[in-house]
């Protein structure tokens, strides 16, 4: 097969030519063919050339100009020139074996067949080749283009072996299988199911770019279904797998939450690609397991889940290598929040309900309504739109408050230092009390947030309490 026609780039045919001049057997391999063949865009390209990759990369990025971003990798043996949007990659053909107990593999130098040998999966282990005389034909000793078409991942070797060399590829499989919509060959699976407990020697920080890959996806359900049933997600992320399972008590059952978790998380991904608010749909039940209790009269029930989901967030993101900072913080109030905006959907809607959930999620609101609306997963059509309802209902008057109050970025009018200068006092448990007073009685409509009514509240509070006014 010749693929020149499809290489409409000017790169290739340059680093073709320069490959030529250096004497260079040269290849464009691994996901970029895959992508290409896919008319899926991509952006990084991977050359191989069968000898000096950094020798090909300095003779490339002087054609190019000289100008470009250039990093040379020597250790490695590898370069990369920076061209625009463009990460071009350039590395010497090798052969690779790997020690047991850790991914840093033995390198030699080797043919293309030893590289493409030492490529992940059949799909990526194809190579185009870029010299004159054979200008892009398919180089595919493992018949990839096959497995594109039959929608396949399967390992190139025995995936026995591909897998000792580096298992973070057995949540590569998953991850592509999610991404392309393939299915991971009977062979290729059952490897993985085997030695699912070798994904251990990987660091925590590979193995959450893959399981994010994962989530990022349409339909992420499908991935963490492969990644349930092949073992790997009780290592990775043990939490969620207690989430499975149905007990039944005196003929009361409670859902699934793992099969509900992921329904949900499918559905929030129809609202949006925030990898956050994806994690909080995969974190918004993740303490039913530790909060559930049987109770004669009322059945099952997981009360206070949502704040010890919430407490659990903060470790599971240290341990699983996610960011600490404002989107652990988001996740965390998502979970924590979860419940309230069908508290108050049921209940007949006061000012006051509404202006607390708006002060508490404050601009994640609009995130909060997504997460709501994507937990309804009854079968039941009629319950699904009833429930929906009810929350357009709470979003016009979550919308009506605001207007009128402007709480999502609340900030209270009266200060901490002005009720200090009011009083003369110094800084105390007595000022928080007075803030806390101001803030609640916002939020309850006792005043408006704004100065005169505020500081009026304030110095009414501080005669109660006996406070003398040294500043008005
Ligand atoms: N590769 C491999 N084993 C790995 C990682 C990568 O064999 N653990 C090989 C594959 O041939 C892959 C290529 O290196 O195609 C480039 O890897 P990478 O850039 O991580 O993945 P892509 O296949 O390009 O896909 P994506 O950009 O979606 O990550």
């Amino acid at each position: 097969m010749n693929l020149s026609k499809s290489l409409d780039d000017k790169i290739f045919t340059t680093v073709g030519r320069v490959a030529d001049e250096q004497q260079l057997e040269t290849y464009v391999v691994g996901g970029f063919v895959r992508d290409l063949v896919l008319k899926r865009s991509s952006k990084d390209l991977d050359f191989v050339c069968v000898g000096q990759g950094i020798k090909l990369a300095e003779a490339v990025h002087k054609a190019l100009g000289g100008q470009l971003p250039f990093t040379v990798f020597k250790s490695f043996g590898t370069a990369m020139i920076k061209n625009g949007e463009q990460e071009l990659e350039f590395v010497g053909a090798r052969r690779e074996s790997y020690n047991r107990e850790s991914r840093k593999p033995i390198v030699e130098d080797g043919t293309l067949e030893d590289d493409q040998n030492r490529r992940d999966f059949t799909i990526n282990a194809m190579a185009i080749s870029l010299n004159k005389r054979d200008y892009g034909t398919l180089v595919d000793p493992f018949n990839g283009i096959k497995d594109l078409e039959d929608k396949i991942i399967r390992t190139p070797l025995d995936p026995k072996i591909t897998f000792s060399d580096d298992p973070l590829r057995m949540m590569r499989a998953i991850r592509f299988a999610a991404q392309l919509n393939f299915d991971i060959e009977a062979d290729t699976f059952e490897a993985i199911t085997e030695m699912a407990a070798r994904i251990e020697i990987v660091s925590a920080e590979r193995v959450i770019v893959e399981l994010n890959k994962i989530i990022l996806c349409d339909k992420p359900s499908y991935g963490f279904k492969l990644l349930f049933y092949s073992g790997l997600l009780k290592i990775i992320f043990p939490e969620m797998v207690a989430l499975q399972g149905v007990q039944t008590i005196e003929d009361k059952s409670h859902k699934d939450n793992f099969y509900h978790t992921l329904q949900v998380l499918d559905n929030i991904c129809e609202a949006t690609d925030d990898l956050w608010v994806r994690w909080a749909a995969i974190l918004h039940d993740i303490a039913k397991p530790a909060t559930k209790r049987f109770n004669k009269k009322v059945g099952w029930t997981f009360h206070g889940h949502e704040d010890k989901g919430a407490r659990m967030t903060p470790a599971i993101f240290r341990r699983l290598k996610l960011p600490l900072g404002a989107e652990m913080k988001k996740v965390q109030k998502l979970v924590r929040l979860h419940l309230r905006p069908i508290a108050l959907s049921k209940e007949e809607i006061t000012d006051a309900a509404v202006r607390r959930v708006l002060f508490e999620a404050g601009e994640d609101t609009d995130d909060l309504m997504k997460l709501c609306r994507a937990d309804i997963t009854s079968k039941n059509q009629n319950k699904v739109e009833r429930f929906l309802k009810n929350f357009d209902k709470v979003e016009v008057r979550m919308r009506e408050v605001e207007e009128k109050d402007k709480i999502r970025n609340f900030q209270p009018i009266i200060t901490g230092e002005l009720i200090m200068s009011t009083f003369g006092l110094p800084p105390g448990k007595i000022v928080g009390e007075l803030k806390e007073a101001l803030r609640e009685a916002v939020l309850e409509g006792v005043i408006k947030n704004e100065y005169e009514q505020a500081l009026e509240y304030l110095l009414k509070l501080g005669r109660e309490k006996g406070l003398e006014i040294v500043n008005n």
